[in-house]
């Protein structure tokens, strides 16, 4: 018994040990900046003078879905938002910050909305415990499972059932984005702008694209399609 208390406290002690000390992030921190600058020294002095990244990711907060290493690409070309489980919501004023300057001021060409199977709060958003605060945020999902019910309630596997809703919720993310006038009066102005859903397997790192992507309103219902401030000012001429 004792033997098997003190295997029970190591393996407990074991767990509760952070993979990395604060010290060693710093430490991680001076050896990257030591390896970018031994491949080029003015490496910083170049990421310092600006940033005109052509992408804007809105991904899932998940520590596994990192942006930059799911693109292969590197710092200064992604613009990045995340949050849990990747929900555009069109009140959430940080959402629509970070978007408007994307859009409007970095110009961005391509909008990436990318969920992920395995989403922690996809799976959550499909059950019926309480977890605190973020059940108001997984209500945004619970609305996407409703709009599919019919769909989702025939899978009876529920890992299949969870893998659907991650698409569709990346889907429903992508048609929200596109109900904004950020992203409609863009359309309007400029027509290298598209707003993509993919979802990213984590058990392989590659990405699916869903195949939705959007560069004008025709699929959003007609009453997501607003008019214009010019067309407005066209019509009461
Ligand atoms: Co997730």
């Amino acid at each position: 018994m004792e033997t098997l208390t003190q295997q029970h406290k190591e393996n407990k002690n074991k767990s509760s040990q952070p993979k990395h000390t604060y010290e060693q992030l710093l430490k991680g921190n001076s050896d990257w900046v030591k390896n970018q600058t031994d491949k080029d020294p003015q490496y910083f002095e170049k990421l310092a003078a600006g940033q005109s990244p052509e992408i804007l990711w809105i991904g899932c907060s998940d520590s596994r879905v990192p942006a930059n290493e799911v693109t292969n690409t590197k710092p200064g070309e992604v613009f990045v938002h995340r949050n849990i489980a990747n929900v555009c919501n069109h009140s959430d004023m940080n959402m629509l910050s970070v978007l408007d300057y994307a859009v409007n001021v970095l110009k961005v060409k391509h909008v990436i909305v990318a969920g992920h199977y395995g989403c922690g709060g996809v799976a959550a958003a499909m059950g019926n415990k309480q977890h605190g605060i973020i059940d108001n945020w997984l209500r945004h999902i619970k609305d996407v499972y409703r709009l599919h019910a019919h769909e989702l309630d025939l899978i009876s596997d529920n890992a299949l059932r969870a893998d659907r809703l991650v698409e569709l919720n990346a889907m429903e993310q992508v048609f929200n984005l596109c109900k904004t006038t950020i992203i409609q009066n863009a359309w309007k102005e400029r027509d290298d702008l598209e707003v993509h859903g993919w979802v990213i397997n984590i058990r392989t790192g590659l990405v699916k694209d869903l195949n939705i992507s959007c560069s004008n309103t025709d699929n959003l219902g007609k009453i997501f399609a607003l008019e214009t401030i010019a067309e407005k000012a066209a019509t009461q001429v």
